[in-house]
């Protein structure tokens, strides 16, 4: 349900005003960053605002979507949720502080990231990848996201932080309530219960370190102290978040594409060397991350006067999708050259730190699924839906494919 909408400041110039709900607005059928596209498109402003969610402004086209994330004397991640909620988690951190503080944090986890700690990582998603395929490939149907999608990226995150497996159901679970539970209460109450269950981990391997990534940061010193527990718990909770859903979104989104395309899918399975291309083509064309930054001193921009304290949405989506940057931004082109310059990831400063691990499990579902699935489709009869708050995801996405082609 839309929420309330605010009275329109002084500052806001009439021609500027936009009735965008971020966390209800108009979808056609799952084509949710192409119908936020047209919504934005449809009015002329450059930028542009809504009284929706405490109101706030709307970057929408792909220089500025940069700019913002790029200048860190004006905007600051200190708030990353156009909301009127109550936010009572802690900081995700580093993506909440803004430098100079942001660095020695992220630096820690650059060095859990790095293409070579990704590498390991990277051979253990393929095997569990092959195994998860393996277990469902002869029942001609699998539920997508529950069954693949999210399975993998927790798995893999459990390695790093070295969590044990069966804990895997109940982190899922809390964290999707998190992100997307139907009311504030039910997302604030799952979030305390991450906080918890963060905190516990973290008492735990102050006790007993061993060489997972929680035990690297607890024994860590940022600023010549050790790192106390709120900011290391906005570390965890970062790291789980950012993480697990991103990857499982955007996993639901290629999967539903590939299922509905069949042309795309024969030419990647004919032309096995064309996916990591394509991989950069599915992340252009299907980002799922909306983000926000709060007004940090007055500026002028895009032609409009934003006031310190004000919110401004940066829609990573209208990047990839800007027609000036990319020749029929909405086409999936797997020959298209240099997909990859866009912001799905983000910019600037916070740029996603785990952005060769998610290349990695992408890739890798493209190539393992593909070899042993190489024909599915959407099930005849399910309806398959996008949920939105700042990450879109497909909840649930049932796939059908003949037992007999399965290799
Ligand atoms: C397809 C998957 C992913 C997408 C689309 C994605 C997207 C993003 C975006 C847009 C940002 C910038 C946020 C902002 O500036 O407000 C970001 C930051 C971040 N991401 Fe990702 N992400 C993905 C996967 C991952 C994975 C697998 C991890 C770790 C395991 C991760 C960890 C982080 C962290 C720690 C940050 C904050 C970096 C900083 O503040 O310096 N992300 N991600």
């Amino acid at each position: 349900m839309a929420t309330s909408a605010i009275e329109r400041p002084a500052n806001v110039p009439a021609d500027r005003v936009i009735d965008f709900d971020i966390y209800d607005f108009p979808v056609e059928g799952l084509e949710y960053q192409a119908s936020m596209r047209s919504i934005f498109q449809a009015n002329p402003a450059q930028v542009l605002w809504t009284p929706r969610n405490g109101g706030h402004w709307i970057v929408k086209n792909n220089a500025d979507v940069a700019k913002v994330l790029a200048d860190n004397d004006h905007f600051s991640s200190r708030r990353i949720m156009v909301t009127t909620e109550d936010q009572t988690r802690p900081p995700l951190v580093p993506l909440q502080l803004d430098p100079p503080h942001h660095a020695p944090y992220r630096a820690l986890l650059q060095a859990a990231l790095s293409p070579k700690a990704v590498g390991k990582l990277g051979e253990r998603a393929r095997e569990l990848s092959i195994e998860l395929i393996d277990g469902f490939k002869a029942d001609g149907h699998c539920e997508f996201i529950g069954q693949f999608a999210q399975h993998l990226p927790i798995a893999i995150f459990m390695e790093i932080v070295g969590l044990p497996s069966e804990d895997r159901p109940y982190l899922t679970e809390i964290a999707e309530v998190a992100m997307r539970g139907a009311s504030e209460e039910e997302r604030n109450e799952a979030g305390a219960k991450l906080m918890a269950y963060g905190m516990g981990t973290v008492a735990e391997r102050r006790a007993n370190p061993g060489t997972d990534l929680i035990s690297t940061i607890v024994k860590a010193e940022v600023e010549g102290k050790p790192i106390d527990d709120f900011p290391l718990t906005g570390m965890i909770l970062l790291l789980l978040l950012g993480g697990l859903d991103t990857v499982a979104s955007t996993l639901g989104f290629y999967a539903q594409f590939l299922a509905t395309h069949p042309e795309h899918r024969r030419k990647l399975v004919e032309h096995p060397d064309l996916i990591p291309n394509a991989n950069e083509e599915l992340l252009r064309r299907f980002p799922i991350a909306i983000l926000a930054r709060e007004v940090k001193a007055d500026v002028e921009f895009g032609g409009v006067a934003m006031k310190a304290g004000e919110m401004v949405m940066v829609p990573t989506q209208m990047d990839g999708l800007d027609e000036h940057k990319f020749a029929d931004p909405l086409t999936v082109d797997f020959d298209r050259v240099k997909p990859g310059a866009n912001s799905t990831f983000g910019g600037g400063v916070h740029r996603c730190v785990g952005s060769v691990l998610a290349r990695t499990e992408l890739r890798i579902f493209l190539e393992e699924w593909l070899k042993r699935i190489p024909d599915f489709e959407v099930k005849p009869g399910s309806e398959p839906k996008v949920s939105a708050r700042s990450v879109a995801t497909i909840t649930t996405l049932e796939l059908v494919w003949d037992p007999k082609s399965v290799k």
